[in-house]
């Protein structure tokens, strides 16, 4: 059985937390939340606790996992050196959503970081994250706490909707405010290269260090989503991921950068071309989308249509924090196909985008 708390964010006690940290000590799996998504933790040290981790979650075992320090001091023995850029990288976006690939010292469990020679970490922002791992006094391996292959949990009740009964406990800590998982780069070269688009944009690294790569497979047209045919260097990237329970396709728009107007058009195409009779269509796309699709005549229309906002193109942020928890709404929701719109791809866009084409399979259609 699972056991279950929920603590406010903005109080968080020792003594709340105690006994979960305990419990992570003592080799049990404790889901938490963390500013990005809630995570999945174990006592990264103890492959007894790790295999519990991957057994719960359903989640391939070449699959490595992210290791979450308390203090910046956490991460020397996990580690071979400390290059000069990771610890750049550490001094401007920790605690945050930035990951930090190294190489891996020989107090990290093969389990950790399946087989490679490189050991991914993060301290997250989180307080109540980061008092748990310090309380824990274990460096804490934590994968998002969802099924394998579902969208990332950024509340409490997507961690009990997926793990209840297969983690030893939850705590509830409210929303996640980015809502998307970290940014992963490798460190160990002079210049970070982007394995996974994340919460730290590229844009944002660039205001840190003069050179910034991205993994190859992620600039591919498909956002790294797709079977490109370079291998993704991040393994997670290569999986099926972030699906809600309908299908869901890409609209390809006309235009790379689609007006609003133009966008609305190619969702009711294909909308239109996509309902059967009973079956209501799900349209995920921006407000100013959906303020046209409001305005549209109904007999435009096909008769069963579920618009769901991510929010503004203004507010990228909140798009962001939206995302998982529309792809979740689907799941309550009786669609036989969600119809998404493509997202302008700078900045968090590239984020977004990469998230939305790994739900979408990489199945785009055009009008
Ligand atoms: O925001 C996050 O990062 C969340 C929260 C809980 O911290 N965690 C998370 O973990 O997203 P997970 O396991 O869902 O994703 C970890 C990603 C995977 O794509 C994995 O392949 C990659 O990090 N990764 C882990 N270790 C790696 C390594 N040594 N080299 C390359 N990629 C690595
Ligand atoms: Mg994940």
């Amino acid at each position: 059985t699972t056991r279950f708390a929920t603590i406010d964010p903005q109080h968080v006690t020792d003594e709340a937390l105690q006994p979960f940290a305990r419990m992570l000590a003592a080799g049990k799996t404790v889901a938490f939340p963390t500013e990005t998504v809630y995570g999945l933790g174990a006592d990264a040290t103890n492959p007894r606790a790790l295999a519990a981790i991957f057994e719960a979650k359903g989640r391939p075992s070449d699959n490595p996992l992210i290791v979450h320090v308390a203090a910046m001091e956490d991460v020397a023995p996990l580690v071979k050196t400390v290059t000069p850029l990771a610890r750049k990288l550490m001094a401007h976006f920790w605690p945050g959503p930035l990951t930090i690939i190294l190489e891996k010292s020989p107090a990290v469990p093969d389990m950790v970081t399946a087989g490679l020679d490189t050991v991914a970490l993060r301290m997250p922002a989180h307080p109540l994250a980061r008092r748990l791992i310090a309380l824990a006094g274990v460096p804490v391996a934590a994968p998002s706490a969802n099924q394998s292959g579902r969208p990332s949990p950024t509340r409490g009740s997507h961690v009990v909707k997926d793990l209840e009964g297969r983690v030893d406990a939850i705590i509830d800590g409210g929303p996640c405010e980015v809502g998307l998982e970290s940014t992963v780069v490798d460190a160990t070269g002079s210049f970070p290269v982007i394995l996974r688009p994340g919460g730290i944009t590229r844009e944002m690294l660039l205001m840190v260090v003069d050179h910034v790569a991205v993994d190859p497979a992620l600039t591919k047209k498909d956002f790294g989503g797709g079977e490109s045919v370079t291998a993704p260097r991040s393994p997670g990237m290569k999986y099926t991921h972030y699906a809600p329970k309908a299908p869901l396709i890409l609209a390809r728009s006309v235009q790379p950068a689609a007006t609003t107007t133009e966008a609305a058009h190619v969702l009711i195409t294909l909308a239109l071309r996509h309902q059967k009779n009973e079956a209501a269509i799900g349209i995920l796309c921006t407000d100013e989308t959906a303020a046209i699709l409001a305005e549209m005549p109904e007999a435009a229309k096909p008769p069963l249509l579920v618009v769901k906002s991510l929010g503004s193109t203004h507010r990228p942020e909140e798009m962001a924090a939206n995302l998982f928890l529309r792809l979740r709404e689907f799941d309550e929701t009786p669609v036989s196909l969600i119809i998404a719109e493509a997202l302008a791809d700078n900045a968090l866009g590239f984020a977004l985008m990469n998230r939305l084409v790994k739900a979408a399979g990489n199945q785009w259609e055009e009008a």
